[in-house]
């Protein structure tokens, strides 16, 4: 099963566990900033032979079958240019900043693919006032 290969951990102890900024409740049907970025205490690389490919955003309402996609964000820039690896003018930053509303409490899951070290997840429980 291919979620068996998904790696969990602290974030704080493995630079690959996205970490999901949000406010823990919100009003039911109002736009609210979600963050998730990657590395927020132990930096992941950017390099053209390592860096993180892509985060994709999920909301599994509590209680719920079946979960719903959010975003998915694709980080394509790592340096690569025809004079060699890491000698190109542009990176794409490991992060992403979104705006989404929700009727029903949940959580949400980052999941992010580093090109080298395979996928990691995390998760954040979010209610309703
Ligand atoms: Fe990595």
């Amino acid at each position: 099963m291919l979620g068996d290969q998904i790696q969990h951990a602290d974030w704080k102890k493995e630079k690959h566990v996205p970490v999901i900024e949000c406010p823990d409740r919100v009003p039911a049907d109002e736009f609210f900033p979600v963050k998730a970025t990657l590395g927020k205490e132990i930096a992941h690389p950017n390099t053209t032979e390592h860096h993180i490919r892509w985060i994709a955003l999920y909301f599994h309402p509590e209680g719920a079958k079946f979960t719903y996609e959010i975003g998915r964000f694709e980080f394509n820039a790592h340096g690569a240019s025809t004079a060699g690896p890491n000698q190109g003018p542009v990176y794409t930053h490991h992060k992403v900043a979104v705006s989404i509303k929700i009727n029903q409490p949940g959580t949400l899951y980052a999941l992010a693919l580093c090109n080298i070290h395979g996928l990691w997840e995390s998760s954040q429980e979010i209610g309703l006032l």
